[in-house]
């Protein structure tokens, strides 16, 4: 049985929150000390803690004495169960695409752009076969239109150019307004032997014999939002333009290698491609045809900026459509009709859509949708407090507020935990030929990132326990030790390596590593004729929009301290600190991971660098080429060999090689793992039950909050723009 919210509530508060500069200013301090070390019994501890404190035995002298540590089981982490309990079924329970004998809009788009001749009617509309939601999925049905989802959001818009590599800010304004081959969030409630992403863009799809061709079907008849034909045309662009041109960076990072190398797509009419893979049956890189690796914009507005089509640079490709650009065609739900910097983007129902309901309705059932530029701070303080709808509840230094303050009967949200989906690694960059252009410190920290005992130091220096209560106490925060997320299907225990907090040995594994501190100053040197031989100093990358980030951020450096390295934080704002990763230049950075490690069948080829530009801190250099080390090598040659198979058993077996491949070599350092909760507005109907935040993608896609409704009693007067829809591309906005 779950705990009721009631029971977390309660753990939740007897633990309470801890300040955090308070706990990480003191952490660190006397942990080196031989008061602690003998405190603590441990001979290995001892030693050093003598070194550390300058007494006659040489630094060299007691690393040779003390030992390395050998890594051992993660503990267990403390119970904490899920509050939701998820409803699987089959694919076709969730929907079909087929014709309906009739079909209906809201009565004022009838009455104002039907009748009047703006619009032609709904089921000129509609593709030939809509995909239909099924009424039994739907926890309250069939809904009624209306009302609005206020989501707050701390990204901010940097334009419409999705493809050609522009942010809308996150917090579920691109996932709304995108649409893909194929769809990935609700999986969460698919049943095992059903698992396979979600027909969407592509209605359905075929192999050939020999497994190497797939061919998908698109939805026919389909419109973007501004009535122009949906077609392979439009998946070409994206392709041939974008994925495949080298100068051009899909938001989400897709490159040719996303889909495997070598990988061709051909367009063999306006309703059906080919795809052509190397390996027989790659089943796998179906969901990477989902959210956001496989989501074409509009060729009619975008390929006329493209610099193959135009006299444009790829920068003014690139942001050919600012944020004041208004009715940007799209295939999702809702289309931007107002932008005031700062404030919000606005979005109204798309005309066009083509999803319905069982009973002919055509959807969304939200009219409008907000997204109010603020701190995602603000957003769980907004859902929270009922001036907001929505919120990923994913920052442990609010858990205890929000905990308290939902649960009173007449909280306006419901809350409700899910399995600990959300978790935190350092990553050091291992390019040493060129990635990001080091200087020669850069260059000199990339080595060490590539040396063994190097990371094997930094992550038994991390102790992790301190670290996930300086976010949050209580039994919400787990020792993490990185790779595949404990609680997945594809964690093993037995296969993780962990090596525990133990200081002694992390000292002695820097010793192994080459790194003295010769001038006595507390930080270890570069050996001389590396980098002049002066103390290691690392930058640390970290995002300035998250508290987490930087709260995790902070003890990091206050854990590095003793063991004698310097860390310098680099803390920019999201946007930037994105552009800085893709473009190499950091020598660690903090990472909110993402679904290779949650789902592990999710962005797959996020598992190792299996292409020159897919891995996040592992990309080629100028000459193009990766320089992985064995144990990388290794793990791509793993993460295509799971790529390459569908059986079950042999999948399982590979991410356990996977994993202790992982662990074993420190290959990321895990920090903390913790639940993360979905925060919505009671007045919303339709929630599916345990959703998780972040399974198969954000829960922004597993709400599926096209089928969301607000009934009728209960609808808020919210719309800022009631009975408009939008406008002509690039026009003011919405229309009467
Ligand atoms: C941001 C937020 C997440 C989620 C995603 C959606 O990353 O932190 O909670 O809303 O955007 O893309
Ligand atoms: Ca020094």
């Amino acid at each position: 049985m779950a705990p009721s919210g009631h029971a977390v509530l309660q753990m939740a508060a007897a633990a309470g929150t801890s300040g955090v500069g308070g706990r990480l200013g003191t952490m660190g301090r006397g942990q080196g000390s031989a008061v602690a070390a003998l405190k603590g019994g441990n001979m290995k501890t001892y030693l050093m803690a003598l070194g550390g404190a300058g007494l006659l035995l040489s630094v060299s002298a007691v690393a040779a004495l003390a030992q390395t540590e050998k890594p051992t089981l993660p503990p267990d982490p403390p119970k904490f169960e899920a509050q939701g309990q998820v409803d699987y079924v089959g694919v076709k329970d969730i929907f079909e695409f087929k014709a309906l004998p009739e079909y209906h809009e809201p009565d004022w788009v009838t009455k104002n752009f039907v009748d009047t001749g703006k619009l032609p009617p709904v089921k000129d509309r509609l593709p030939k076969e809509p995909l239909v939601y099924k009424k039994a999925n739907m926890v309250d049905g069939i809904g009624v239109y209306g009302d609005t989802l206020r989501h707050v959001i701390g990204g901010r818009p940097e334009g419409w150019n999705y493809i050609g590599g522009q942010s809308q800010g996150w917090g579920g304004i691109d996932i709304g307004m995108s649409e893909c081959l194929t769809r990935s969030g609700p999986l969460f409630e698919i049943k095992a032997d059903e698992l396979e992403p979600l027909p969407n863009l592509a209605k359905s799809w075929e192999w050939s014999a020999d497994g190497k061709q797939l061919t998908m079907h698109l939805i026919e008849g389909a419109k973007w939002s501004d009535g122009v034909p949906f077609t392979s045309e439009d998946l070409m662009f994206y392709w041939n333009d974008n994925v495949n041109d080298p100068n051009v960076t899909p938001l989400n990072g897709a490159t040719p290698a996303t889909f495997g190398e070598g990988t061709t797509l051909e367009a063999k009419d306006d309703y059906t491609v080919v795809w052509t893979f190397k390996q027989p049956f790659a089943k796998q890189y179906l969901y990477q045809m989902a959210y956001g690796t496989f989501c074409p914009g509009p060729a009619h507005i975008l390929k006329p900026q493209h610099p193959k089509y135009s006299k444009n640079t790829y920068e003014q490709y690139k942001n050919a459509f600012p944020p004041e650009y208004m009715n940007i065609p799209v295939m999702g739900a809702w289309v931007p009709v107002e932008y005031r910097p700062d404030d919000i983007v606005v979005l109204r129902r798309n005309p066009y859509y083509w999803k319905v309901d069982e009973a002919g309705n055509q959807l969304p059932y939200l009219n409008e949708m907000h997204y109010k530029l603020s701190t995602w701070a603000d957003r769980d303080v907004q859902a929270v407090a009922g001036s907001g709808d929505f919120a990923n509840l994913e920052q442990p230094e609010s858990f205890v507020e929000a905990l308290k303050r939902s649960a009173s009967k007449d909280a306006p949200a419901r809350l409700e935990f899910g399995p600990r989906l959300i978790g935190y690694s350092l990553y050091p960059n291992y390019s040493a030929n060129g990635w990001g252009e080091p200087d020669e410190r850069g260059q000199a920290v990339r080595d060490l990132n590539r040396n063994d005992h190097f990371r094997k130091a930094i992550t038994e220096a991390v102790d992790r326990k301190r670290l996930g209560e300086s976010l949050v106490k209580g039994p919400f925060t787990t020792i993490y030790p990185g790779g595949i997320y404990s609680g997945t299907v594809y964690y093993d225990k037995d296969s993780t390596a962990y090596y525990p907090y133990d200081l002694a040995s992390a000292k002695a594994e820097l010793e192994l590593a080459g790194l003295k501190d010769t001038d006595g100053d507390g930080i270890v040197n570069f050996p001389a004729g590396t980098a002049g031989g002066k103390n290691v100093e690392v930058t640390l990358l970290v995002n300035a929009d998250y508290q987490t980030d930087k709260s995790l951020a902070d003890g990091i450096v206050a854990m590095m301290e003793p063991l004698g390295i310097r860390v310098i934080l680099n803390t920019v704002e999201g946007k930037q600190r994105d552009a800085l990763q893709q473009a190499g230049k950091f020598d660690w950075m903090i990472f909110r991971n993402t679904e290779e490690l949650t789902s592990v069948v999710q962005k797959t080829v996020n598992l190792a660098p299996v292409g020159p530009q897919t891995s996040y801190y592992h990309r080629a250099g100028k000459d193009g080429q990766l320089d992985l080390l064995p144990f990388e090598q290794q793990l791509v040659d793993i993460t295509n060999k799971f790529i390459a198979t569908s059986d079950g058993a042999e999948r399982k077996d590979l991410m356990k090689q996977f994993q202790k491949v992982y662990t074993d070599n420190v290959y990321g350092i895990g920090l903390t793992q913790y639940p993360g909760a979905l925060i919505i507005n009671k007045r919303f109907a339709n929630v599916p039950k345990g959703t998780p935040i972040n399974l198969f993608n954000w829960a922004e896609d597993s709400v599926i909050r096209e089928r969301m409704f607000v009934p009728a009693e209960k609808q808020g007067n919210y719309e800022l723009h009631a009975e408009t829809l939008p406008g002509a591309p690039g026009s003011a906005g919405a229309v009467k």
